[in-house]
């Protein structure tokens, strides 16, 4: 088989399990020296366990391939630099960093504690910040480097119940087009992954949130339009590893959504309508044209129920 990572040394936060030991175990297939970072915490953050990295770094030496695993919590500055350390340490290089890792603290806004707003925020967000950092000013010193952070389209397009991942997700988004703008210059692409795959992460959603998720009005194609609702994990990791080869050189600054064998290039925030005048709107002006031109035909997500007194909403013509 062709190795187009031979020689490449990456690093793989939360790849103890799920999506992420998925990307570790194809990547060191494909020849790639793998740093497999994972504390082994559970789905909240809580816990730790050695077992999940050394045994998916087990694997891939078992399979002939060469990874170290790293126990390091990605979401402290001190976790995220040990970890780039020991990949730089082992390697001499540091060519790609894949920033995985998560957790779930899902909570309805108005019941959302600041701590479960904080650690997720932590791991994702600043996870991805605390691995990216240290790890760009090797790959600028290299000119040569590959960013992937992973969102969702939680992020992208909004969940019940998860303002806190969502906006940590959507923040990855944009630091990943940020990065791109960052370090092309230097050789190094910066792409992000928003997945869907049946994980423990997936298995943790109530029915109730599954239900009210598929019930809300979308104007955008469902993955599960298309494939079954939650693909194996094992089909994200082609995306990944392709964007970690030498050929992915000039794909940089992009989202792609990978659902099954569905791959798709997500689309860049652009106005979808505008309105314009050469002095500044009043109130008034606004109200009478939002609705119908920049509103019409829009779909709200999460439209009040028929039943709510809602001032301003037009009464509905009696039959
Ligand atoms: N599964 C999906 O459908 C789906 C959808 C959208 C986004 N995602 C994202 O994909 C990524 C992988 O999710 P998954 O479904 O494989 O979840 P998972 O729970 O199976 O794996 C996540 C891993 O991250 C590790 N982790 C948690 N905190 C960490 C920390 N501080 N430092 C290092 N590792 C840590 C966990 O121990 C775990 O092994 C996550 O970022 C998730 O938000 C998944």
């Amino acid at each position: 088989m062709a190795k187009p990572l031979a020689n490449r040394s990456i690093v793989i936060t939360g790849s103890g399990r799920g999506i992420g030991a998925e990307v570790a175990k194809l990547v060191g297939s494909l020849g790639a020296n793998v740093v497999v970072n994972d504390p082994g915490v559970n789905l909240d953050g809580s816990g730790g366990d050695a077992g999940p990295a050394q045994s998916v770094a087990n694997e891939i030496i078992a399979a002939g391939g060469s990874a170290v695993a790293n126990l390091d919590s990605i979401a402290t500055e001190e976790g995220g630099e040990n970890l780039i350390r020991q990949c730089l340490d082992t390697w001499g290089r540091v060519d790609g960093v894949v920033h995985v890792a998560g957790i779930l603290r899902d909570r309805m806004i108005f019941n959302m504690a600041e701590s479960e707003w904080d650690e997720v925020i932590a791991v994702h967000l600043t996870g991805f910040f605390n691995v990216v950092k240290p790890a760009s000013i090797i790959m600028r010193q290299q000119r040569y480097g590959r960013i992937v952070g992973f969102s969702s389209s939680s992020g992208l397009m909004g969940n019940a119940g998860q303002g806190n991942y969502g906006a940590a997700k959507a923040g990855i988004a944009g630091g990943v087009r940020c990065l791109a703008r960052d370090l092309g210059r230097y050789g190094i692409t910066s792409n992000g992954i928003a997945p869907t795959a049946g994980t423990r992460m997936t298995q943790s959603i109530p029915e109730a949130a599954q239900q009210l998720r598929a019930a809300a009005p979308t104007a955008a194609p469902k993955a599960e339009d298309v494939e079954p609702q939650y693909p194996a994990a094992s089909f994200v990791a082609p995306m990944v590893a392709y964007l970690m080869t030498d050929q992915a050189w000039n794909v940089n600054g992009k989202i792609f959504h990978v659902a099954g064998g569905q791959v798709s290039l997500a689309l860049e925030e652009t106005a979808a309508a505008s309105i314009h005048k050469a002095s500044m709107w009043t109130v008034d002006e606004l109200r009478a044209l939002v609705p119908s031109r920049l509103m019409s035909g829009v779909i709200n997500p999460a439209p009040p129920p028929p039943t709510l007194d809602l001032p301003g909403r037009p009464v509905a013509a009696s039959a």
